[in-house]
């Protein structure tokens, strides 16, 4: 078993390359089961999820060739496959991001049903209704949908509450369907406009990506193209929150700033300096004071987020109010910071963190990906040497992440027992 040890109270200086978006890469490796195009994608984050998901597209029947770091070129041959086992979508809950796009491709799809996961039951209700409403039949057999359908058909979709992946998965949908569809009350996640450009860039016609109304014309059939996949916002704030607690001049490279914005608002409030352009974001870490944040579907306060800003705050001189009103269960980080020491009390869907509290070094356990980047930060300030268990969570989105980190300073190591 892969376990992190990491060394507390190192000082953090010198440049990180922000790499790929995973939660952009996901979907857009779903999106080539649309087209027996070609289609090349670069800056392709390294992180295990892509793995699978690249291992699924093989098992649909696409060709998949990673010719070089970051890239990953697909070919369809028509998904001669239309089934998502649910031995890997249960290790991936983006797997589901597959059922639009074989649907609208081959008229059919079995794909498993997520289940729940550490962070709450993420059911995927509102796939399922918008899938309908685009003409599917739906059945659900032994935990897998059964979809079918003739050609999809363009429909009105109101969502009633955001939903990243249900908007993901329909717009993928309707770029084949007859006619047009609407999507109301569509994410607005940067990660939308990202696929959005790809299939725009593959023939389809879509308008108003990144707002909450999104049109889709269909279309006969898509072609190939190539595709940069956006920087991995959740990786930059992630960074951000290291510099904000050991940061002298760490700088974050190859990021877009404006996709992590309300991240860097919170942060500057606690008091630590930032200089802040399009692409590039240094920090200085500073006397913090507490910030409360709700998190809230894009433009507000990332959820991804939440585990990583509790952790700073435990650092800051006051109490804090950290909302989470995404996920039902997102606190899963919180038993292992107490073992650390932290002053965390959680109430519902609000935990109230005192501050500052010198944590203390353990052996802790990650849960979830995000706790785990949680666990990272506080081991880097914990006094002594902090060993973090399960890093396949980590693995899941963080590429390179000890080489990162002591590449600025911090005494981390990977190491097996
Ligand atoms: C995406 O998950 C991200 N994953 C998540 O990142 C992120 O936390 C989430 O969006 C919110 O921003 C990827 O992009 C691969 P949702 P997704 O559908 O699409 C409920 C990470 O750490 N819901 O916007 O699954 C759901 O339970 C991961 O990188 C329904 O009730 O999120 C949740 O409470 C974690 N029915 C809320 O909506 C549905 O049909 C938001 O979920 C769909 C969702």
């Amino acid at each position: 078993m892969e376990k992190l040890r990491i060394e507390g109270g190192r000082t953090l200086a010198g440049e990180v390359a922000i790499g790929g978006a995973k939660n952009a890469a996901l979907p857009a490796l779903a999106a080539t089961l649309l087209t027996d195009g070609e289609v090349t994608l670069t800056n392709v984050p390294a992180v295990r999820d892509v793995d699978t998901t690249c291992r699924l597209l093989e098992q649909l029947g696409v060709e998949v060739s990673r010719p070089a770091p970051g890239v990953v070129v697909t070919r369809g041959q028509g998904p001669t496959g239309s089934e998502a086992a649910y031995d890997l979508v249960k290790t991936m809950r983006a797997s589901f991001l597959v059922l639009g796009p074989l649907l609208a491709r081959t008229g059919r799809a079995r794909v498993s049903l997520p289940g729940g996961c550490a962070i709450g039951a993420r059911p995927v209700d509102r796939h399922l209704a918008a899938m309908e409403a685009l003409g599917a039949k739906l059945e659900l057999h032994d935990g897998y949908v059964e979809a079918t359908c003739d050609r999809l058909c363009g429909a009105e979709i109101a969502f009633d509450v955001p939903t990243v992946g249900g908007t993901e998965n329909c717009m993928m949908a309707a770029t084949l369907a007859r006619g047009s569809t609407t999507l109301r009350n569509s994410a607005r996640e940067p990660e939308i406009v990202d696929l959005a450009e790809l299939l725009i860039t593959l023939g389809a016609k879509i308008e108003g990506a990144g707002t909450d109304t999104i049109t889709i014309e269909g279309v006969d059939e898509l072609g190939g193209g190539s595709h940069a996949i956006i920087p991995d916002r959740i990786e930059a704030g992630t960074y951000l929150v290291a510099g904000a607690l050991l940061g002298d001049d760490l700088t974050l490279t190859h990021c877009v700033t404006e996709h992590l914005q309300t991240v860097v608002d919170r942060v500057a409030a606690t008091g630590v300096q930032i200089d802040a352009s399009a692409d590039r974001l240094t920090i200085r870490r500073a006397e913090l004071h507490p910030v409360d944040v709700r998190t809230q579907p894009y433009p507000g306060f990332p959820t991804d987020m939440q585990a990583q800003f509790m952790l700073l705050m435990t650092q800051a001189a006051g109490s804090a109010v950290i909302r989470e009103t995404v996920f039902e269960n997102r606190f899963m980080h919180v038993p292992e910071l107490h073992r650390m020491g932290a002053d965390i009390t959680i109430d519902g869907r609000n935990a109230v963190v005192r501050g500052p509290t010198a944590l203390s070094s353990a052996h802790v356990m990650a849960t979830d990906l995000r706790a785990s980047a949680s666990l990272v930060l506080a081991g880097l300030i914990a006094e002594g040497e902090t060993v973090i268990d399960r890093l396949y969570h980590l693995d899941r989105g963080y590429e390179n992440l000890e080489a990162k980190l002591a590449a600025v300073g911090a005494h981390v190591e990977r190491f097996r027992e």
